[in-house]
């Protein structure tokens, strides 16, 4: 037997690279990423050594490097030291979008992006339940189909609400969600044809890449600076290609922090009426009156959407977002809700409605905030000297590391040392590159110390000789 022959036996997975006209390096990734989606290779399946499949391929050891490596910036496998490069997970998106942590046992995790967890919280929500549960009206009003749009009562409430806090709305533009990731879902599902475009920031939300890719939509990645996506480059791409809807999150760009000027705001509001697009700005990430911008909503009525949810503020946990939609389209959002679910149920929408709008809620959404404001200080003094954009309302912080530092290097040193971070690969669109630079989360640690101690972690680590742990074996 030849040494191809040799090499073709022992290989477990053997990808067919003949009859395509790309690059091979790329054909090897386009084959990995079919064979998982079709689970020919599972999760945690090792792939072949590098050398081993260059010979069963004939082709060089470097091809084969530089699509490993590529695999992995893609999220499709992971190389660990000592045990080779092994298949990620069935599913893309699982690594790029899950709600749980993956910090170890005991580490700070300074990945997730949650309101802190305050002892205080607990004992609101009691109250508030039991209030409710002593209000016959109120039950006897959980127990009715509610309307799609949720019911009047509590989007009357969110509507007031949101209009105290410097977004006027009123409760006719409201539907009600299972948080912002799920209006965000309904306003694709329902607005957005399968096969049509959707653009955002380069960098953004996993979510919404999730969403994306779930139905089936095109997304576009628009270059972006210091103030998010850049309105030229929207135009150039508008008019090479039909986008319907495009995804913004100007106040407090989630993962790089970047914030909108006016100015901004008022250009892409005018490439958005030029090409007939439908504007989502995704408030989550929920900033105070005093530092928000000007919504899209307010100088786009006619086609921009807003996206709110108590997740930030309260708990991720209550599931309550809110849609605010021009009334044209609202009839195509109620009929995918009612299609989906019907409608959010009452009792929890008024249970996180009720609890939002009281006095003690008040309080502890302001203790938050200046307690946000106080960690986000003690990340810029503590990080010192790198580049940072943070903000005084967000939950998180994006270092732009030094060179000659990788992300993946970063994330995994400081995982070494017991905190928990995310890097940037997670929030790119498509095959954006990812920029060296990891997001860090100020808020999860309950004790202001602990992150801190995070903190402290990891300026050490970036003050040491950049060492790369993760080679591709
Ligand atoms: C920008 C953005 N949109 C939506 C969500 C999801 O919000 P929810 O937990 O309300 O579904 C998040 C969560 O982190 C987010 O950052």
């Amino acid at each position: 037997m030849d040494i191809q022959a040799q090499a073709r036996a022992r290989c477990q997975w053997l990808p067919d690279l003949e009859g395509t006209d790309t690059p091979r390096y790329q054909a090897l990734v386009d084959q990995l990423a079919a064979d998982i989606a079709a689970g020919t290779l599972a999760p945690g399946e090792r792939l072949p050594p590098q050398r081993l499949l260059a010979d069963a391929l004939k082709v060089t050891v470097g091809t084969i490097t530089r699509a490993y490596r590529e695999a992995e910036r893609r999220g499709l496998v992971e190389a660990r030291v000592g045990s080779g490069t092994r298949v990620r997970s069935a599913s893309p998106e699982a690594p790029r979008f899950h709600h749980l942590s993956h910090a170890a046992e005991g580490s700070i995790d300074l990945s997730l992006s949650v309101p802190i967890p305050h002892p205080w919280r607990a004992e609101q929500l009691t109250g508030v339940l039991s209030r409710l549960s002593q209000s016959a009206q109120a039950i006897e009003a959980a127990l009715a189909y509610p309307p799609e749009q949720g019911s009047p009562a509590s989007r009357e409430a969110l509507a007031v609400w949101l209009t105290r806090q410097g977004l006027p709305l009123s409760a006719e533009e409201l539907i009600l969600t299972a948080g912002g990731q799920h209006a965000d879902f309904l306003a694709l599902q329902a607005l957005v044809q399968p096969g049509e475009a959707v653009a955002s920031a380069a960098l953004t939300y996993p979510g919404m890449i999730a969403t994306t890719r779930q139905l089936g939509l095109k997304h576009v990645a628009v270059p972006m600076d210091d103030e998010g996506l850049q309105p030229e480059a929207l135009e150039r791409l508008c008019q090479q290609q039909r986008i319907r809807l495009l995804y913004l999150m100007p106040e407090h760009n989630n993962p790089t922090g970047a914030r909108m000027g006016e100015a901004r705001r008022h250009a892409i509001v005018e490439v958005a009426r030029r090409h007939d697009l439908l504007l989502l700005e995704d408030g989550v990430q929920f900033v105070t009156a005093a530092t928000r911008g000007t919504p899209f909503y307010r100088l786009a009525p006619e086609r921009a959407l807003y996206i709110f949810s108590v997740s930030k503020l309260l708990a991720g946990g209550l599931r309550l977002g809110a849609l605010r939609a021009p009334a044209n389209l609202m009839p195509r959002l109620t009929a995918a809700l009612r299609a989906q679910c019907w409608a959010m149920p009452e009792l929890m929408t008024r249970a996180a409605a009720d609890w939002l709008t009281s006095a003690k809620a008040t309080t502890l959404i302001e203790w938050q905030w200046q307690e946000v404001a106080a960690r986000q200080r003690l990340l810029t003094e503590r990080l010192k000297g790198h580049d940072i954009v943070a903000h005084p309302c967000g939950f998180h912080a994006w270092l732009r590391l030094p060179e000659p530092w990788r992300a993946v290097d970063v994330v995994a040193r400081a995982a070494e040392r017991g905190v928990t971070l995310l890097g940037a690969d997670p929030f790119c669109v498509g095959s954006q590159p990812a920029p060296q630079a990891v997001r860090i989360c100020v808020t999860p640690p309950a004790e202001r110390a602990r992150l801190d101690e995070g903190l402290t972690r990891l300026a050490a680590l970036l003050d040491e000789e950049p060492r790369r742990i993760s080679p591709l074996v």
